[in-house]
């Protein structure tokens, strides 16, 4: 029963469409008609600013890391917080305040890993930053550095991380899979910074 209601629970932190609600309550605008028409933080951040992005950033890592963490504030033993942590991406890509529809899965990823290591939520976000230098494409950040993190839990034999971390980089791939055909026929949109701008 009790795992039941974290579940529920993650599932409804992970729906609340923290880029949609900023967008609509601060901006009066409607993210999801902007831009590339995603929801998340570099979406936010590319339409509405600095502010307004990284406010959604913070939102998307905390519904994931606060979905995760249930286990230990309830003191509940016998599921991986990962698992549980899995019902918030669901939420954030199926969000039942959104008409089912949602982001890419990027940032309440990386909250639930946050909630189940620090360690390796620094070292995914090293990741994702290095590739976002590299490429100047957060697309291609988020990919690679979903990618890395399950190669990294196959050789530290996390076997749980690794299938969670699995599952978490095929629905990455599949929630940008507008981005790859953008990126094959490079029209993929850039961050103003990083040497992608260059090559
Ligand atoms: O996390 C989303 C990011 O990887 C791509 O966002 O707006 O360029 O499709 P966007």
């Amino acid at each position: 029963m009790k795992i039941a209601i974290m579940i529920i629970i993650a599932y409804l932190l992970g729906s609340i469409p923290s880029g949609v609600w900023i967008s609509k309550i601060f901006f009066h605008k409607d993210i999801r008609q902007l831009g590339s028409g995603n929801i998340g933080t570099t979406n936010t951040y590319r339409v509405l600013g600095k502010t307004a992005g990284t406010t959604v950033l913070f939102m998307d890592i905390l519904k994931g890391t606060l979905a995760a963490s249930q286990p230990y504030l309830f003191h509940v033993n016998g599921i991986n917080p990962l698992i549980i942590g899995l019902f918030a991406v669901l939420g954030h890509t199926c969000s039942i305040f959104d008409h089912f529809h949602g982001g890419k899965a990027v940032a309440t990823s990386a909250g639930i890993l946050l909630a189940y290591s620090p360690i390796l939520f620094l070292m995914a976000s090293c990741f994702f930053v290095g590739t976002l230098l590299l490429s100047s494409m957060a697309s291609v950040a988020s990919i690679i550095g979903i990618s890395l993190t399950t190669i990294v839990a196959l050789l530290i034999h996390d076997w749980i991380l690794a299938a969670i971390a699995g599952v978490l980089s095929i629905v990455v791939i599949w929630r940008h899979r507008s981005n790859i055909s953008r990126i094959f026929n490079g029209t993929e949109s850039m961050v103003p910074f990083g040497l992608g701008n260059y090559i």
